[in-house]
């Protein structure tokens, strides 16, 4: 593809950012449809300048992430109901005249999740209380889950429950036992910590669908213990693509090739 006047500038803005996949993931999609952009990553600091900038050069779009998902949206001209909610943004739609947060981390764990199972009216634990268990959580609860937060810590967990007028259970209590599905959303299992799980192996169930937010690395040892006791898995970089296509039809409307951008995510992870 050719990088001409009329190429479209898109950016993951975030500290750090040397190692984002996404560069290559979008880059790839986009050589693949054919449209006319351009996929880069700077690291920022400085948001409100970084803000600014996306202005005054007319970037059409960004990713964001750690440290600014949340401190982003006081900057924005208009933020989508569900990120709202959520309290986090991770994509800017800039349309020449206003910058629309949206955040893709929600719809993409649901869609790798429903590639695997339905979630309306299964009971789903959700382990952990951060911002990607806030984005899974009102995932899941969109679409009519029953909804468990198990958290190590009390406070954050009870109110994260609440938010969404769902149940709470502390870690330590956590069985499996009445649960069709159970996600990872804690960095426990992520590379150099490869040796560990969230959980203990007997709150794995034959039948249960597993899905860890890690994907480095590819397969985690909640995901490997969970297929060896015959529960389905949903890996990490399922949500990372499906999170991406999400971004991809929103800046170009175009349909984003998912599998090509998820063959580009393993290559580069390999
Ligand atoms: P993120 O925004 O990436 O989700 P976060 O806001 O720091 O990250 O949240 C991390 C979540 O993982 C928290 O719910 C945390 O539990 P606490 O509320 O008890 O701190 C959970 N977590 C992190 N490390 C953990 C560990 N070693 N064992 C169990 N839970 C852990």
């Amino acid at each position: 593809m050719t990088i001409d006047a009329n190429t479209c500038l898109y950016a993951v803005i975030g500290d750090p950012v040397a190692h984002s996949l996404s560069p290559a993931m979008h880059n790839a999609a986009f050589g693949h449809t054919g449209y006319n952009g351009v996929y880069t990553a700077f690291r920022v600091t400085d948001l409100p300048a970084a803000i600014a900038g996306i202005r005054a050069l007319n970037i059409r779009g960004c990713s964001v992430t750690i440290p600014h998902k949340v401190a982003v949206m006081d900057l924005l001209d208009e933020i989508e109901p569900l990120a709202r909610r959520i309290g986090a943004v991770n994509t800017i739609v800039n349309d020449g005249d206003r910058l629309s947060g949206f955040n893709s981390d929600s719809p993409g764990a649901m869609a790798a999740l429903l590639e695997k199972t339905p979630v309306a009216h299964r009971h789903v634990a959700v382990i952990g209380a951060g911002g990607a268990a806030r984005a899974l959580a009102h995932g899941i609860r969109e679409n009519g889950g029953r909804l468990t937060v198990v958290n190590r810590s009390v406070d954050k967990g009870q109110r994260l429950a609440g938010e969404l007028e769902s149940d709470f259970c502390r870690l330590a209590d956590f069985s499996g036992v009445g649960y069709d599905i159970l996600v990872n959303t804690t960095s426990v299992g992520m590379v150099p910590k490869t040796d560990r799980m969230p959980v203990r192996h007997a709150c794995l169930r034959p039948g249960m669908t597993v899905m860890d937010i890690v994907y480095n690395p590819l397969e985690t040892k909640l995901l490997k213990a969970a297929r060896e006791a015959g529960c389905a898995v949903v890996d990490g970089v399922a949500m990372f693509v499906h999170q991406g296509a999400c971004q991809f039809e929103r800046w170009t409307g175009l349909k984003a090739p998912v599998q090509l951008m998820k063959r580009t995510v393993i290559d580069a992870l390999k």
